[in-house]
């Protein structure tokens, strides 16, 4: 137990089950003694979300933003100041994930940007205004926003486009003391069912054209949101 982030309010968004890169983000830093708000998306997270004994929990649909400014509204009520918000958020339709990308519809796109993307435009933006002691958002991206891999497809441009708004939230930001990082990970094990089709998807295209010689190690992962 460290107190890297001792009387710190961090948010962290994207809470599915304890596959979840952000289950391991919250527990690195309920262990560095940080106060943990955490949000899920619907009813069928609620469970996951409910497990890792958070101070607050709550539902917010990245795509609404009625949801977003009601959680805001409430982490406001609630803590007065957030010092970090780790958005750990993606999504794409299965069949843009299945078929070649030039079969991605435009309905697909949209979605995929939206949800992986602008949804980090919009989290920092209600976000800017709690930071009042300055703070962190930290987002998570993967290699395939600069490199072709088979089957990642239209999250690849998401990520593109999540790591741009990167570059442009921290150059808003920065006058305000808030950093905006994204930390690119390995691909990392996940639920069984998707377990195949991220071996074949991720990991041997991954092994010829990794930057490290080395695999991505989880626990370092979800450790470095703490440092950001
Ligand atoms: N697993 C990997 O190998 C890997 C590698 C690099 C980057 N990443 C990134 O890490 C992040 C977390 O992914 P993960 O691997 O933990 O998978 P995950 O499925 O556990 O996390 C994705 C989360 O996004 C949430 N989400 C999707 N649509 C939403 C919506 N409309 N509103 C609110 N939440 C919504 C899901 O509920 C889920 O909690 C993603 O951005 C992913 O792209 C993952």
């Amino acid at each position: 137990m460290g107190n890297l982030l001792s009387n710190k309010n961090i948010l962290v968004m994207g809470v599915r089950n304890k596959w979840s890169i952000a289950w391991g983000i919250v527990k690195a830093a309920q262990e560095e003694g940080a106060n943990i708000i955490i949000t899920y998306q619907g009813e069928r997270e609620k469970e996951g979300a409910e497990q890792l004994g958070a101070d607050s929990i709550f539902q917010c649909d990245i795509s609404s933003d009625e949801e977003i400014d009601n959680l805001f509204a409430a982490i406001k009520e609630k803590y007065g100041v957030l010092h970090g918000v780790v958005h750990c958020i993606a999504h794409a339709k299965t069949e843009d994930l299945q078929n070649d990308f030039v079969y991605t519809s435009r309905d697909g796109f949209a979605h995929a940007l939206d949800i992986s993307a602008y949804s980090l435009v919009a989290v920092s933006r209600g976000a800017k205004d709690l930071m009042t002691e300055g703070g962190s958002i930290v987002t998570l991206t993967y290699m395939g926003s600069e490199k072709v891999f088979k089957g990642y497809n239209v999250m690849g441009v998401a990520k593109a486009a999540l790591e741009t708004s990167v570059m442009y939230l921290a150059s808003d930001l920065g006058e305000a003391n808030i950093r905006v990082n994204a930390i690119s990970a390995g691909p990392i094990k996940l639920f069984l069912p998707k377990v195949l089709r991220i071996l074949v998807t991720f990991w041997i295209p991954f092994l010829k054209k990794r930057l490290l010689k080395e695999t991505s190690h989880k626990r370092t992962l979800e450790k470095q949101p703490c440092i950001f």
